[in-house]
């Protein structure tokens, strides 16, 4: 989808469909210059209230250049955020489109013209166009999608041109990380996934190194070798690199990403129903490739490195037991009681590889733990961190990035719950917490640096359409992750 920035009187604009905003009980305030004629009416009708994401759509409207005129509700003008314009924009896309309209004009009236309203309603068209349905071959002809999305603003200038190009990078980027996603398990390997992550670096001008599973065992990665054993796909760790031509401090983000490609518990196996969801748990290392590609074309001036332990996690002859006491890169042993608490068997050792490879600061994104899900619902990605300030640094980048995030606690009193008999660390703890206890395991392998644990496992897959937005992968945290880099961290 393209997008551009058009200054135009609203009558006079050329398009499929042009859309306006409509706020509740307040018709005269919506859409200004086309309240009286057309907008008004739809009240007055009381079919339309303006209720967000109300929609009304009206055709040949006379005295319009536009084919169709859509009005969408903003809810109360008085709380309208740059959050519900990004949901009102892909509303209207998603729409739109399936009427067959295939350039759309969004009309950003004044009050809505700077840059965070352009950011937030481009992000939105593109987020709302995308369908996960390249394996659908019926009707592939007929796929709809929408090629042009303009901004009417009252004045275009290189700020909001700026704030448009953020938009659509932010976006993209989230979209190839769904992309990602929603290929299922057999489509997306360990080593599909750093194939994909190759020719993605190789596209944007980044570095990229895979470490295979030789590599791995001279290294002494044995917490992610474990996981790795019962399947048949050969591990992999993606590393990509991010340089800027000059960095400003001595920061260097490192940006580690869950990849298991498919997440069968292994011997202490799931329950077949929904384990086919199970294909959303490399969620984690896709966002940081997302993030990665956004700032290949962004340009922060912190040096980044992703590192995604790419891993299939299944049951066979060859597959760690509960009981298996594995060696981590760290040196720290770990009595493995769940096989399904995998995730951070992986991270251990990738977080342990970032230190060495000389990221100062990490974050992580994991779609870890059901307890997360129980805690925070799909809404509210949870986030544990050992570092007071660098996590007010995220959580400001999640603010602006429209992501909503809650800072869940870590503490020592939570430690007596991961005590082994035999090892140094068992991976699991008890019933209680199991969220707080999983960041707690991470937390041993990051030693002094600032870190931050995004739990995804409740908001990287979506369970029903929305208006906005289909159904399957959501690419959350990409642009939280951007956004962090794009602060400079200094
Ligand atoms: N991948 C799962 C977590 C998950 C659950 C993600 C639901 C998305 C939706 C993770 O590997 C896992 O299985 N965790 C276990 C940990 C338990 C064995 C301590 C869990 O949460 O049940
Ligand atoms: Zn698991
Ligand atoms: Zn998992």
């Amino acid at each position: 989808m393209q997008t551009a920035l058009i200054s135009l009187p609203l009558e006079q604009i050329e398009t499929d469909a042009l859309v306006v905003m409509a706020f509740e009980k307040q018709p005269e305030e919506s859409a200004v210059s086309l309240a009286a004629n057309w907008i008004a009416p739809l009240y007055e009708s009381g079919d339309f209230k303006g209720k967000l994401l109300d929609t009304a759509l009206i055709y040949k409207p006379a005295g319009l250049a536009a084919l169709r005129l859509l009005a969408i509700g903003g809810g109360k003008r008085s709380g309208f955020n740059p959050h519900e314009l990004r949901k009102a924009a892909g509303a209207a896309v998603r729409f739109l489109k399936s009427k067959g309209a295939r350039r759309i004009v969004f009309a950003l009236e004044g009050d809505f013209s700077s840059a965070e309203w352009v950011i937030a309603a481009t992000e939105g068209a593109i987020l709302g166009d995308y369908e996960a349905d390249r394996y659908k071959t019926e009707n592939q002809d007929e796929k709809k999608s929408v090629d042009l999305f303009q901004l009417a603003v009252a004045e275009t200038s290189s700020v909001l041109e700026n704030a448009r190009r953020q938009g659509q990078i932010l976006a993209e980027a989230q979209n190839f990380a769904r992309d990602l996603v929603a290929e299922p398990a057999n489509q997306m390997t360990p080593l599909m996934l750093a194939e994909r992550a190759r020719r993605m670096a190789e596209a944007e001008g980044l570095d990229c190194e895979i470490l295979d599973r030789d590599r791995m065992q001279q290294l002494g990665m044995g917490a992610l070798l474990g996981v790795a054993a019962g399947s048949a796909q050969p591990p992999a760790l993606i590393i990509v690199r991010y340089r800027p031509e000059a960095a400003a401090g001595d920061v260097h983000l490192g940006l580690v990403g869950k990849g298991i490609t498919f997440d069968t518990g292994g011997i202490s196996i799931k329950p077949s129903d929904n384990m086919d969801k199970m294909k959303y748990d490399m969620s984690g290392g896709a966002a940081v490739l997302g993030a990665m590609m956004a700032l290949a074309r962004l340009k922060p001036p912190v040096p980044v490195t992703a590192l995604v332990p790419a891993v299939e996690n299944m049951p066979g002859g060859r597959a760690q037991r509960p009981g298996d006491i594995v060696k981590t890169l760290s040196g720290k042993t770990v009595e493995v009681l769940n096989t399904d608490a995998e995730g951070r068997l992986i991270l251990a050792d990738a977080l342990t590889y970032a230190r060495r490879l000389g990221c100062t600061h990490l974050v992580d994104v994991a779609t870890l733990t059901g307890a997360i899900v129980v805690a925070l619902g799909h809404v509210y990605i949870g986030a544990f961190s050992n570092d007071e300030t660098f996590r007010q640094k995220l959580f400001e980048a999640a603010r602006q990035a429209g992501e909503k995030i809650w800072h869940m606690p870590l503490d020592d009193e939570y430690k007596d719950a991961l005590k082994s008999a035999f090892a140094d660390l068992p991976n699991v703890g008890n019933r209680w917490g199991g969220a707080v206890t999983a960041a707690m395991f991470l937390k041993e392998f990051v030693e002094s640096a600032p870190w931050v644990h995004l739990d995804i496992a409740g908001t990287a897959w979506l369970e029903e359409n929305k208006p906005f937005m289909p159904k399957g992968p959501t690419g959350v945290a990409v642009r939280t992750l951007a956004r962090l880099a794009l602060t400079g961290l200094s």
